[in-house]
């Protein structure tokens, strides 16, 4: 099947690479001419386990191409997604812009039948509006062709993209007619050979569904954030609970974990559309409101156990910072904890020396090169002028560090883990100071 797909980033690219793998002849569009050419000089601009290696392949084949050329992936493809970011407006709604830009490219130069579909996450009601303004473009060009606009929410989690479009829980199509469907199922039959995983439903149920998805695994996250914060003051180990609790079917393991809260481009954004989607109907969502909340201060949490250990003046100090991406196997550092924590430590008059396996390139792109904050080539260089450790992101290499060593090296001696990666009682074995989060 001929696929375009408008957007190179976490999902766009991914969406593209996977189509072209297994057999569709795919054109892949971004407004974003740096992104291009580190596609067509045979890179890839983001960082997501197994990816390069799909581009690569897809590109020698010839079915996966590059282009910023608007026209041309109009005309390419008979089903065109639209996977561009739809990022939090002042208001916190999701800004559509993005959205209607790649919309009206291909009402502006599609020349048939075109089954567009909705990869982004957005707003009940997006679909409307995009086929309003693709009905817009065929007016301004006098013509008036046939199109489907579809929602297809996507639900792969950065750092295991690839496995997750290529393994996906369910493919969920909001659609208005059959026509559309058709195509989908189609472009979707190798994703799902042992079972069918494909969801038919309307389109703003589909686009509900993505912020129901992201809401609940939100809301998850914040409560368990706030459970720890009793746990800490009850005396009990929130990380007994959660196995106490995760063993029971109903409940499940997932994102169950307490920690230094929720970031990454989409939960904290998601939510706050959500919030303002809900306030725009007239109902508040207390719930999401408070899931929120609770994810704010939670982010705070690391820095006040920081200030209340070592004091509310910290020049002079120096941190040792574990994981900078949002989360280990991704370089995207959108709404980070790392970053909250940065800059509380150097707004006190802190250094602070941050190591990460994938995203120190990210970080001097994001950050660039403030005062008092350096980057070490190893995670244990980081440690080597600091007075504490504090750990944010849990990668696996931090999993099993050296303690003799970091007790050797760490002025201090004392470790902050943001994400209850250790056990205290091993971490103190070797002579270091063990604060986590609710134990
Ligand atoms: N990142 C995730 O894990 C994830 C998962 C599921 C859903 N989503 C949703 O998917 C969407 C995309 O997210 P992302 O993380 O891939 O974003 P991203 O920022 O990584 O990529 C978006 C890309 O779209 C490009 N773009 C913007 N306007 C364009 C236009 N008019 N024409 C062509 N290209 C354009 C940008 O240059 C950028 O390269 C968002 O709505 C997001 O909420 C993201």
């Amino acid at each position: 099947m001929k696929v375009s797909v408008v957007g190179a980033g976490y999902v766009g690219l991914v969406s593209a690479a996977c189509l072209a793998d297994v057999g569709n002849d795919v054109v892949c569009l971004d407004v974003d001419a740096g992104r291009i050419r580190i596609l067509l000089d045979g890179g890839i601009p983001i960082h997501e386990p197994g990816l390069l290696e799909i581009v690569r392949r897809n590109v020698q084949a010839g079915r996966l191409r590059f282009t910023t050329d608007e026209r041309l992936a109009a005309l390419h493809g008979d089903v065109q997604f639209i996977a561009v970011g739809t990022p939090p407006d002042e208001n916190g709604s999701a800004d559509l812009r993005h959205v209607l830009a790649a919309a009206r490219g291909i009402g502006r130069y599609m020349d048939g039948y075109r089954v567009v579909a909705d990869k982004s996450t957005v707003p009940v009601g997006t679909a409307d509006r995009v086929r309003e303004v693709i009905a817009e473009e065929m007016a301004a060009r006098g013509v008036d062709l046939a199109y489907s606009v579809v929602s297809n929410p996507e639900f792969l989690k950065e750092g295991a993209a690839v496995e997750d479009f290529m393994r996906p829980d369910r493919i969920i199509v909001g659609a208005d007619d059959t026509r559309a469907v058709d195509y989908l199922r189609e472009l979707y039959a190798p994703f799902q050979r042992n079972h069918q995983r494909l969801l038919v439903m309307d389109v703003r149920s589909a686009e509900l569904t993505k912020y129901a998805a992201n809401a609940m695994l939100a809301t998850r996250i914040s409560f368990m954030n706030e459970l720890a914060n009793l746990a800490e003051d009850l005396g009990a180990d929130i990380e007994l609970v959660r196995q106490g609790i995760g063993s029971d079917p109903r409940i499940g393991w997932h994102f169950l974990y307490a920690g230094c809260g929720y970031g990454g481009s989409c939960f904290p954004k998601d939510v706050k559309a959500l919030l303002h989607t809900a306030n725009q109907q007239g109902h508040e969502l207390p719930l999401l409101r408070a899931v929120e909340l609770v994810n704010e201060r939670q982010k705070q949490r690391l820095i006040d156990k920081i200030v209340l250990r070592m004091g509310e003046n910290l020049h002079g100090r120096c941190f040792a910072l574990w994981g900078l991406a949002f989360k280990p196997n991704t370089d995207d550092m959108r709404a980070a904890p790392s970053r909250v924590v940065i800059d509380a430590l150097l707004a006190r008059g802190a250094s602070v020396v941050a190591y990460d396996p994938v995203a120190m390139e990210e970080a001097r792109r994001l950050l660039g090169s403030r005062q008092g904050l350096k980057y070490a080539s190893q995670p244990m260089d980081a440690l080597a002028d600091a007075d504490a450790l504090i750990v944010v992101t849990e990668w696996k290499e931090f999993r099993s560090p050296d303690f003799a060593r970091m007790g050797r090296q760490l002025r201090e001696r004392i470790v902050f883990d943001g994400r209850n990666m250790y056990e205290p009682a091993v971490v103190r074995r070797h002579g270091l100071e063990y604060h986590g989060i609710g134990r």
